[in-house]
């Protein structure tokens, strides 16, 4: 019969740290090693954790939920604060330390991260050239491909405006999902309107912003990580096969939903 203490839930089994713990498999024995991998998955935590919250701001879309989801997006930015404070620990490796032990991880790369591409793909940046970086992984292939074949967050959104009777085009909303958003005259007029009616709509109003900065943390991200490559690898070639930080300062333009950044340009006078 078990003790009422082997009954109770036990830090160590319901958190698996057992298994967290043995998962760190070290290629050198370079003292830096430990944190290159640490910090690489506690990024793919925080990227699960992305994933389960921005599937959620997803249904709150889908049930008409405006409130919910501004302060789920919340949560959201708050996480990406992290992400992006914690580049400045890697930073502390040195490139001659990251040297002496990066050769071991060819052709390891950050463009086999499924998780990080489910995000860009949920998030509006469809890109089928990403899915050839797992080819040796078919259910992680799978996984990216009905990321690639779903509507994206902006997709739900503006089916939200629609059911809130704004006036968004069928062929916007009938689109094919699984190719890059362009963007619509009429969607923008849309847009512009909750931009200058603050007192009509003032919930939606809050959620293009919690949505714009979203986009501007992604991005913000983006530029820490190009400029930590830049001072540990100079420009160099990734080991992945592409340019490196060159390839990576041409993401910087990437955005997420363009409506949202275009319709400053129409605020106010020139
Ligand atoms: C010393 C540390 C790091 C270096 C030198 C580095 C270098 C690079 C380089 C050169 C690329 C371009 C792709 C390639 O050719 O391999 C890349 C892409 C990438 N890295 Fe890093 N990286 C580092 C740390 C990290 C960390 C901590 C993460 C966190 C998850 C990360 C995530 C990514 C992702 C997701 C990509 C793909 C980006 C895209 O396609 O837009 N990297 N990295």
């Amino acid at each position: 019969m078990e003790t009422l203490t082997e009954q109770k839930i036990n830090y160590e089994t319901y958190l698996q740290i057992d298994k967290l713990l043995s998962a760190q498999q070290l290629l050198s024995s370079h003292h830096d090693e430990m944190l290159f991998i640490l910090i690489h998955q506690i990024y793919e935590l925080w990227f699960k954790e992305l994933l389960h919250e921005l599937e959620e701001v997803i249904r709150c879309f889908q049930n008409g939920n405006i409130q919910r989801s501004i302060k789920v997006l919340k949560r959201i930015e708050t996480i990406q604060s992290v992400l992006i404070k914690q580049i400045d620990v890697l930073e502390t490796m040195t490139p001659t330390e990251f040297a002496t032990f990066r050769d071991n991880l060819r052709p390891a790369s950050g463009f086999q991260s499924v998780q990080f591409r489910e995000v860009e793909f949920m998030s509006g940046l469809k890109n089928p050239k990403f899915l050839k970086f797992f080819e040796a992984f078919p259910a992680l292939k799978e996984r990216l491909e009905k990321r690639l074949a779903s509507p994206t967050l902006y997709d739900y959104f503006l089916r939200l405006l629609k059911s809130q009777g704004f006036n968004i085009p069928e062929t916007v909303l009938n689109r094919d999902v699984s190719t890059p958003y362009e963007a619509n005259d009429d969607v923008l007029k849309v847009i512009q309107s909750i931009y200058q009616e603050f007192n009509r709509y003032g919930d939606l109003y809050l959620l293009c912003e919690a949505l714009l900065n979203y986009d501007e943390q992604f991005n913000f991200w983006r530029y820490r990580h190009v400029k930590m490559v830049e001072r540990t690898i100079g420009m160099k070639t990734g080991t992945g096969g592409s340019t490196g930080a060159q390839y990576l300062a041409s993401t910087l333009t990437d955005q997420f939903f363009p409506e949202l950044w275009k319709v400053r340009d129409l605020i106010g006078s020139y």
